[in-house]
Formats: C-alpha cells, sequence, structure tokens
C-alpha cells in the first residue's frame, strides 16, 4: 500500500488525471503492483480549509484519519515538496505506520529566517491577487529545458493551483513557515527512506539534499539531472520504477 501525497498548491491529480490526457500518472502505473491512496491535503483540491493555519502536523493527522477510515496500518508514505513536509511529521506521531518514506524533492530542514520573510511577502500577495504569483511560480518548478516539451503538464499544474484557494494557500504558507525541522525523524527511521532529487530545482539545492540522504540508517537516492521540482512529470519512467522497486523493498523488509 502506496500513500500518495502532494505538494503546495497541487491537489491528487497530479498523480493522475483521467480527464486529460495525462492519464497514465504515476496513481495508476503504481497501482498495477501496489494500492494506492492520494489525498487531498486540507486546503487543496477537494478538502476545504480548516482554519487560520494548516500546519504540518494537522494535515498528517487529517491524512491519518483518512487511512484509518480505510482500515489500512502499513504503507509507504511518498511525499512530493510540502506532502514530505507532512510525511515527516506523520513518522514523527505515527512511526509504527510507515513500512517506508519518500522524500520527494523534499526536506526535513526548517525553512530559513529569509524563506519565512518570504512566506509572509507571498501570504500577502495572495490575499490580494493569486493569479498572478501562480502564474509566475509554475514554470519555475520545472527545469528549463522542459518547459516547451511539457507544456501540457505545465498547464495542468497552473490549472491545479489557480483552483486552490486563497485561503488555503495562507494557510499552507503559514504551516510551511512554523515546520520544525524533523532531520532526527530521520536520523531515528527505523524504515527505509528514498530521496528524490532534482538537480534542476529551483527550491531545494540538491548538494543539500544529498547531505541530508545520509542521515537514515536506510537510505536511498534518485538524482534526476534533468529534472527540477516536479520529477513526477519530468522524468516519469524513471520515478515511477525507483517507487516501484523503493516500496516493494520496503514491503519485502517486513
Ligand atoms: C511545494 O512544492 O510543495 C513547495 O515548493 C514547498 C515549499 O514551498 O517549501
Amino acid at each position: 500500500m502506496i500513500v500518495l501525497l502532494h505538494g503546495f498548491l497541487e491537489s491528487l491529480d497530479l498523480f493522475d488525471d483521467p480527464s486529460t490526457s495525462l492519464r497514465a500518472g504515476l496513481s495508476t502505473k503504481l497501482s498495477k503492483s501496489f494500492r494506492v491512496i492520494s489525498i487531498d491535503l486540507p486546503g487543496h483540491g477537494q478538502t476545504p480549509t480548516l482554519g487560520y493555519m494548516h500546519s504540518m502536523k494537522l494535515m498528517a493527522e487529517c491524512a491519518k484519519s483518512v487511512l484509518d477510515s480505510l482500515g489500512i496500518r502499513k504503507y509507504v508514505i511518498v511525499g512530493h515538496s510540502m506532502g514530505g513536509y507532512v510525511a515527516l511529521a506523520f513518522a514523527e506521531m505515527f512511526q509504527q505506520n510507515v513500512a517506508g518514506l519518500c522524500l520527494f524533492h523534499s526536506t526535513a530542514m526548517p525553512d530559513s529566517e529569509e524563506k519565512k520573510k518570504d512566506r509572509d511577502r507571498v501570504a500577502e500577495i495572495v490575499m490580494n491577487d493569486h493569479t498572478q504569483f501562480v502564474s509566475d511560480l509554475i514554470p519555475k518548478l520545472f527545469a528549463k529545458e522542459k518547459i516547451t516539451i511539457l507544456k501540457e503538464e505545465v498547464a495542468k499544474a497552473k490549472q491545479v493551483a489557480l483552483n486552490t484557494s486563497k485561503e488555503g494557500i495562507v494557510a499552507a504558507l503559514k504551516g510551511m513557515k512554523e515546520r520544525p525541522s524533523r532531520e532526527l525523524v530521520l536520523k531515528n527511521a527505523n524504515f527505509p527512506v528514498l530521496f528524490i532529487i532534482g538537480k534542476q530545482d529551483a527550491i531545494l539545492a540538491w548538494e543539500n539534499l544529498l547531505l541530508l540522504a545520509q542521515l537514515p540508517k536506510k537510505s536511498f537516492q534518485l538524482v534526476l539531472e534533468h529534472a527540477g521540482h516536479m520529477g513526477f512529470y519530468e522524468a516519469p519512467e524513471e520515478t515511477f520504477k525507483a517507487l516501484r522497486k523503493f516500496s516493494s523493498a520496503c514491503f519485502r523488509a517486513k
């Protein structure tokens, strides 16, 4: 069983969307070998905004209640970017349920002081007009060399981001700003951890992520030369195969 947690301004539609030609996404491909659950985190996709701030812990508790209601007890959690922050908060509280963890373009480090200031700046911009912010941000998540080839994927990511409510965006920004370091979760992990890292990632420097990948006892890395922050679109086969192999190994180890 694999749980997919999307990133900031995303929804479960990014892992699969039957309404576009981007049909055979990560979720469909993985579901040939595993049961796959993707969840819209609070304030994203079909899940409403729950409050003024969505901490990573609150989002993890929401994911846990979905999984509990399905009666599922052990899973590999794959978190894309903000979804990875949520996955770490999840593992901190519910380690016994985690068979493996994938930080997909994500980190256990907290925001720098500069990044925290930027979260406040962005929250203000978003409250006035989030369309410009979204239109500027989304293309930056892709490697430059991929933007033209992946026109449809960029458009899809933009459309999902534009459908995210202002309140949902601001609550996530506040939650990310307040998140603590979760390096200890990696250090104490009794489950394997896979790091998927994009060499062209404009949000997270690959060198820092490789250093972080030294922390877990059982650590695996996939470094994508030609991907930015959106590996499931930029390197779909490579990321799918790495996740399939990693997940099989996690369940075999149990
Ligand atoms: C994401 O893609 O989820 C965000 O870029 C994460 C962040 O802003 O830290």
